[in-house]
């Protein structure tokens, strides 16, 4: 995939499929690491660096949602991290992850589908850059809380155009359930400050929420 049919498709593809979203990323994969690297992407180093400066030990597992071709996976190993479990919707982004040898699992999974994993599994769960594409994220908010021990730190990204009302609802949902807190909502911030087209224009929010119970 070129960089510039990558670039024009980008902010269209919210409103794709799950099944067209996974295709392009898995068309993307090969080159997505360079062409991010391009933009000047830097949210996976800092939800990595968030995670580690809220204490999270280097031995506690750790849930990258949506990890894509690993780089949220990379940042957190770079910093001692070595239990981390990656899921993601596209195949073929999972396959390049599963070469950057820094996660302990890899398992292809929608999240707009009720997740694969127990109760009370992750200390911290990172979701970067992904959220975009979630058609329910209430839903993914509880199964956060549900995945997530007691004291586990939530920490995702979204980009400004989509943190709209029914997403802040969504977050609220947790909330007024008692099932989580909000630590830190910080941006806007550069999302892909050198990207050609829009890197002046797109930006998006880290928000820091830790579950309660
Ligand atoms: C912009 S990439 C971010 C990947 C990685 N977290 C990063 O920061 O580089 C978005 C990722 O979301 C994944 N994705 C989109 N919709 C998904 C869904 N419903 N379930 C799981 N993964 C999904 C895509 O396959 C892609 O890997």
């Amino acid at each position: 995939m070129t960089e510039s049919n990558t670039n024009t498709s980008l902010h269209a593809l919210r409103s794709a499929s799950t099944d067209e979203i996974g295709s392009y990323y898995d068309q993307w994969a090969a080159g997505y690491d360079t062409d991010l690297a391009a933009f000047g992407y830097q949210a996976p180093q800092w939800v990595a660096r968030h995670i580690a400066e809220a204490g999270v030990t280097l031995n506690a597992p750790i849930l990258d949602a949506g990890c894509g071709t690993g780089l949220t996976g990379q940042a957190l190993h770079a910093l001692g991290y070595d239990k981390i479990s990656g899921a993601d919707i596209s195949e073929e982004s999972l396959a390049i992850a599963r070469t950057k040898a820094c996660y302990g699992t890899l398992q292809r999974q929608d999240l707009d589908q009720p997740l694969a994993f127990e109760d009370n599994a992750f200390a911290a769960i990172a979701c970067v850059g992904t959220l975009t594409y979630v058609k329910n994220p209430r839903d993914l908010m509880a199964s956060f809380c549900r995945v997530g021990q007691p004291g586990a730190l939530v920490v995702f990204t979204q980009r400004d155009d989509c943190y709209d009302a029914a997403f802040a609802a969504a977050l609220d949902s947790q909330v007024q359930a008692g099932r989580w807190r909000c630590r830190a909502h910080t941006g806007p911030h550069a999302y892909l400050p050198d990207h050609p087209e829009y890197g002046q224009d797109s930006a998006i929010y880290l928000d820091i929420y830790e579950v309660l119970d």
